[in-house]
């Protein structure tokens, strides 16, 4: 071992629970319901699309800004949805993926001894993405079972240090959604203030019951003051191309392109030319949604069978489950349980709060094939 010692940026940060309950379901050969991913064939027009970009050429760095025809079908699709405009030259960067984007919006907002309200269980990359910039986390629990927003709490958590609020809608992991009533609480509570709002929208085309999304993009007077990202993986099934983008006003992304230029600089070319197309065909994402809930309504139906007892979700991958009935074992315990003797993983939601709030429940993603997901079921009903 070497005597070179280094001090830590995060301290107090392990490996992810996704790593670990993935490793676990390998280890003892449990179906996946763990980690958010489809285990379903994406596009093959787009991998075609793909294909063809790479045998046309487009084999070298793209503007570090992103493809402008890719930006550009970004700004048309924001248009088509929210009637916003947005200039693509000016206001979106493709990324790397949705994390670097949420990774590199706190490095371009915070500096140190700000804070930052997240609210919990949250996403496990915004604590450390906080904190690695000197900022604190200020947390707030959603309100059990329902993992709705307290937004007295919310006023009373802000003040002069206050320097953002994260938010994430459809929300990972329980599957709430904000609603029209929750963006107007965040404009009253934001107006004449210095607080930045980062937005994490991965989930915005995977919601069901007819619910809206409601976007920031929708809000001018919310845009003006917020960096939001997206997740192309989320939206074309391919979670493994880590590719997505950024939108904020100009003022923002003046600073958060600083910061990307010295970091990623230009993501992949051959598949930004590719959805640069693909994004035009709109019924691949207006489709997603029911898409999406089909799989919902078949896996809540399997599990109708087991003791586990749903809480309600209105949009993303996951769905939560209440164990209560079955065990007053932790919730890593009954899901460490669960994966090597039942042989299905899933992950512990306390997992996504700091401090461990365990409430007996269960997150399990049903973005699986129909097959997977009967299995999964079949391993469970004897429980
Ligand atoms: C809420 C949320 N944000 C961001 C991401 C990451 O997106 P990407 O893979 O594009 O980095 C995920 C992926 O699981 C997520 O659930």
């Amino acid at each position: 071992m070497s005597s070179i010692q280094i001090k830590s940026k995060l301290p107090n940060v392990g490996t992810t629970i996704f790593t670990v309950m993935s490793s676990l379901a390998a280890q003892h050969n449990a179906i996946n319901l763990g980690q958010g991913f489809p285990d379903y064939a994406m596009s093959e027009e787009l991998i075609a699309f793909v294909n063809e970009a790479m045998k046309t050429g487009h084999n070298q760095y793209v503007h570090m800004n992103g493809f402008m025809p890719l930006r550009e079908a970004l700004a048309e699709k924001v248009e088509y949805l929210y009637t916003t405009d947005i200039n693509p030259d000016t206001r979106i960067t493709i990324t790397p993926g949705a994390t670097y984007a949420i990774y590199t919006a706190l490095t371009t907002i915070l500096q140190p001894g700000d804070e930052v309200i997240v609210f919990e269980p949250a996403y496990d990359s915004y604590i450390p993405g906080i904190e690695i910039n000197g900022a604190r986390a200020v947390t707030i629990q959603l309100q059990f079972p329902g993992y709705t927003i307290n937004w007295d709490e919310v006023k009373s958590k802000i003040n002069e240090r206050t320097r953002a609020i994260m938010i994430n809608s459809p929300h990972n992991p329980t599957g709430s959604v904000l609603a029209e009533n929750d963006m107007e609480q965040l404009r009253a509570l934001t107006k004449d203030t210095n607080i930045i709002i980062v937005s994490d929208e991965v989930y915005e085309h995977l919601i069901f019951d007819n619910k809206k999304h409601e976007s920031i993009l929708k809000y001018p007077d919310l845009l003006e003051k917020s960096l939001v990202c997206f997740s192309f993986g989320k939206v074309y099934h391919c979670t493994g191309w880590k590719l997505g983008y950024c939108i904020a006003p100009e003022y923002l992304m003046k600073e958060f392109r600083k910061i990307h230029q010295f970091n990623c600089f230009t993501c992949d070319a051959p598949k930004q030319v590719a959805l640069s197309s693909f994004l035009k065909k709109r019924e691949n994402y207006i489709e997603l949604g029911s898409f999406l809930q089909k799989k919902r309504d078949y896996f809540q139906g399997l599990m109708q069978q087991t003791k586990l007892k749903p809480l309600p979700t209105y949009g993303s991958y996951f769905q939560v489950y209440s164990y209560n009935d079955l065990s007053d074992e932790s919730e890593k315990d009954f899901a460490f349980r669960l994966t090597k003797e039942q042989g299905v993983a899933t992950i512990p939601v306390s997992a996504f709060y700091s401090s461990g709030t365990d409430n007996h429940v269960l997150r399990f993603c049903f973005s699986k094939k129909e097959s997977t997901l009967e299995a999964a079921v079949e391993r469970l009903i004897g429980l």
